[in-house]
């Protein structure tokens, strides 16, 4: 295959015409739904007279007419190798109306207009638009939208979009109609319609101006005492962006639709947000504790775009992270002011480790502002979403919360209504703040890599001094980064701390001292980068002694647990080495108190408790043995229970039984009781039937996953039993059988492999849906011992997933094929198994530039 055309951010053009207004009229059919756009263009003062190149993809042009009057086939052209409708001659202002044919039925690839299930629904962002009908597709063109949409009335009844409905009524044939307003300009990636046989749930809140804004949310039927909780939710996002940011809600109603064909988790859509089912959709019953804590973020995350990414926009895709970045920043922040934000931050960073990390230092580590792409599609990663978010958070540490909250002001203030770069934001907090951010934007936005932080101490009575390294080891990270290095020293003697503060890191190596008072006669022990104070790796030497020292002494709860995450980590590495390796006392001891000090709180413990995962364990190898990790793990695993048989089955018992509450204690509670329930099934006495007796008794979703994740790691009659009684209970459900497809290709089981390829024929799995794709296929691909498995069939299965995908969603089948990633990570042999399949994928006629961009990043990756 060739190489598709790459985008470079440096070639960024203003646009040549604004779009002050877009009418569309859409008639959806059976079969196909025509519609037509009546839109006022005018060239900009700057543009030179030139024909109006717009993007037009996967539609039969039906007419094109210029102030009215009908164009010959000779005055545009449509070409379909570049999707570009060009109309020769315009003038500089008029009105445009096209008339296309679209077939939203026969649409897989999910952008744009398609159907899910009975639905019609879009998805625009970033590209959709361009296959709803010919326009300038582009984030910085701004336009007021009326939509007028018809249809059957008995099998669409409800008619949605954007902003508020301003006429309705029913018209010949069984048909009718609904004709929406937005009063607000926004970009056309924002643009949603909907049309369904859905109900409705509603409720309202009263915003700080004393405006009531009617909520409803959309559902099929069979789903409607599912989404109390997401509306919950809305109500608490919509007070804590007035109360945090100052920010009230803009149109006189919000919408929200499920739906269950979605390439991703949801989308912010102005006034009609459009979520996958698994984001919005919950009930004791079917839905965990993690899905409740899920969707409670997404539904305020998607909220919150209302003014980070609606009204204030994105002048081009590079600058996605303008609008991902910071609204998971909101997001985080939200989740933290209403729960516990030390937990909160734990598993944010430790979800960076897991899933950023390894993306910024393999094949497609990009900047949080990639300078360049083939598809965009492949850029909404961890990276311009978790990384950009830390980010931003930096920006906070440095300038506090007021100082930060001001800033933020100033972005309101200043961009409201525009669409903007990510220069653009920083020089807000430049502006209020007095300080030069330059240093810190031309290293975060514009280098890719995770900076490395080594460190030398010095002591002498009465001084504490450190010199700090940065390593940036990413080709294109030239320039020193700017960051907080949050930090603390205690006294080794007393445990007391003596010391916190900050350290501003600018240069690759940088001093800092600390004047210490001069009875303190023995170096102090230090904590750095305290609430993962950068998106760095820190590199210590500590020993397990100091380690236990601050897992007991530190102040800091995310450096305890990094610190007791350290160990764990040595000890297993230890144990891959040598598997007679030595577990000292003291650490099963400290194994002990986490069990049982209950000042710590059960979700604190929970997390403590907990192992590291494979890849942490593995990458700081040069190759990558996850086999040997897992065996490793689990071994530790069983040590650490077997010696504190006792207490784990203690807390099992005095959390079980507990009627089931979704309180954020209670949640807390089952956490550590099913934390001690994963243990003791890697104990040597075997512990299964309390798994099997939790199963059989629970109330909820989080225990009944928590037994069958347990058992079915053995296969065996109480496995089988147990997959078999969820089966017959849920098998009309698809969200809920997305669960039972994970928990099979998450196993550690022999028969893994087996039991995923059957799943595939089975009549509850849809090969199509996105939502199966990845909680089968995708799951498996992250079950890195069964997915690297010596034989390399882990890896021709995912390249035939990938291929099967790619022939009808691309943006689905590039991740799925990110899961080749660590290809240079591997030894030899698995990469001689590894590249014939990235081979077969790139030698495939017909490849997706998605999937291309991916693979082909992954396969240079090794000479
Ligand atoms: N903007 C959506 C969000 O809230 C995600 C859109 C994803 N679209 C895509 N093509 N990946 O994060
Ligand atoms: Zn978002």
């Amino acid at each position: 295959m060739t190489k598709p055309k790459e985008i470079f951010l440096k070639d960024y053009k203003a646009p040549d015409f604004r779009v002050e207004k877009v009418n569309l009229f859409f008639d959806i059919f059976d079969n196909h739904t025509i519609v037509r756009n009546v839109s006022t263009f005018s060239r900009s003062e700057t543009a030179k007279p030139g024909s109006l190149r717009l993007n037009a993809e996967n539609m039969e042009i039906l007419s094109v007419k210029v102030d009215g009057n009908d164009l010959n086939s000779d005055q545009y052209k449509l070409d379909t190798t570049s999707n570009i409708l060009e109309i020769f001659a315009v003038p500089d202002s008029f009105t445009l109306e096209t008339k296309v044919k679209i077939k939203p039925q026969e649409n897989k690839e999910l952008a744009g207009l398609y159907k899910s299930d009975d639905i019609f629904c879009t998805q625009c962002e970033p590209l959709g638009f361009r296959r709803i009908t010919p326009h300038l597709d582009r984030p910085d063109i701004m336009s007021k939208f009326t939509v007028r949409i018809e249809a059957d009335k008995k099998t669409l009844p409800v008619l949605l979009s954007n902003g508020n409905p301003i006429d309705a009524g029913d018209l010949e044939k069984g048909r009718h109609f609904v004709l929406w307003e937005d009063p607000i300009p926004k970009p056309n990636y924002l643009f949603a319609l909907v049309a369904g046989d859905l109900v409705v749930k509603e409720n309202h809140f009263t915003t700080m101006s004393g405006k009531v804004v009617p909520l409803r949310i959309y559902t099929e039927e069979k789903d409607k005492n599912r989404v109390d909780h997401a509306m919950e939710s809305l109500k608490k996002s919509m007070k804590w962006d007035e109360e945090r940011f100052g920010r009230e809600y803009d149109l006189d109603i919000f919408m929200i639709v499920a739906v269950d064909a979605f390439n991703s988790g949801a989308m912010e859509n102005k006034g009609l947000n459009i979520f996958n089912t698994s984001a919005i959709l919950c009930d004791a019953e079917s839905s965990t504790d993690a899905n409740y804590q899920y969707i409670d973020r997404v539904v305020a995350h998607e909220y919150f775009h209302n003014w980070t990414g609606n009204r204030i926009t994105c002048r081009d895709w590079f600058q996605l992270t303008l609008k991902e970045g910071l609204t998971v920043f909101r997001d985080t922040e939200y989740s933290s002011d209403l729960g516990d934000r030390a937990v909160k931050r734990i598993d944010d960073m430790a979800a960076l480790k897991m899933y950023q990390f390894p993306e910024d230092g393999g094949p497609m580590a990009h900047p949080i502002r990639p300078p360049s792409f083939i598809q965009i599609e492949n850029f909404y990663t961890m990276t311009v979403y978790e990384k950009g978010c830390e980010v931003i958070r930096m920006l906070m540490t440095f300038l506090g919360r007021e100082g930060f909250r001001k800033g933020m002001d100033k972005y309101f203030e200043l961009f409201d209504g525009k669409a903007v770069t990510t220069e653009d934001f920083v020089s807000a907090f430049e502006i209020t703040s007095g300080r030069d951010f330059t240093a810190f934007k031309d290293s975060w936005y514009s280098q890719a890599g995770t900076p490395e932080v080594s460190y030398v101490e010095h002591f002498e009575p009465g001084k504490y001094t450190i010199e700090i390294t940065q390593k940036n080891n990413h080709p294109s990270a030239k320039n020193p980064y700017h960051f907080p290095l949050l930090f603390g020293l205690i006294d080794i003697h007393t445990g007391k701390e003596i010391q916190a503060g900050m350290w501003e890191m600018t240069d690759f190596t940088q001093t800092f001292e600390v004047e210490l008072d001069t009875n303190i006669s023995v170096k102090p022990v230090l904590s750095l980068l305290r609430d993962f104070s950068a998106p760095v790796k820190v590199v210590t030497k500590n020993s397990i002694e100091t380690d236990l020292f601050l897992f007991k002494n530190d102040t800091d709860p995310v450096n305890r647990y990094e610190a007791g995450q350290r160990i764990s980590k040595k000890i297993i590495q230890d144990l891959m080495v040598d598997e007679k390796a030595p577990i000292s006392t003291e650490v099963l001891d400290n194994f002990g108190t986490i069990l049982t000090d209950e000042r710590l709180g059960e979700a604190f413990r929970a997390k403590c408790l907990s192992l590291p995962d494979l890849y942490s364990v593995v990458s700081e190898n040069k190759v990558y043995d996850y086999e040997a990790a897992h065996v490793a793990r689990r071994k530790f695993s069983r040590a650490i229970v077997d010696y504190h048989e006792s207490k784990f089955l203690g807390i099992f018992e005095q959390f079980s039984g507990e009627p089931y509450s979704k309180s954020e204690d209670a949640m807390a509670r089952r956490m550590l009781k099913n934390t001690a329930l994963s243990f003791l099934s890697n104990a040597t006495t075997n512990f299964e039937s309390l798994a099997v007796k939790q199963f059989e008794k629970s109330d909820n979703m989080t225990d009944t996953m928590a037994a069958m994740v347990v058992l079915a790691k053995n296969p065996g009659t109480a496995r089988d039993k147990a997959l078999q009684v969820f089966y017959e209970k849920w098998k009309h459900d698809p969200m809920v059988m997305n669960k039972w497809f994970a928990v099979q290709a998450s196993s550690c089981a022999d028969d893994t492999f087996e039991r995923v390829g059957k799943i595939e024929s089975d009549a509850a799995f849809d090969a199509e849906n996105p939502n199966k794709i990845r909680s089968l296929f995708g799951t498996f691909g992250r079950n890195f011992p069964k997915f690297h498995v010596a034989d390399g069939s882990g890896y021709k299965f995912l390249a035939d997933k990938v291929l099967q995908v790619d022939r009808f969603n691309k943006k689905v089948a590039g991740r799925l094929a990110t899961l080749f990633d660590q290809y240079q990570y591997l030894d030899a042999k698995r990469q001689k198994l590894m590249r014939v399949q990235l081979d077969r994928i790139l030698a495939q006629k017909g490849l997706s530039d998605a999937t291309f961009e991916v693979v082909d990043r992954i396969r240079k990756s090794v000479g």
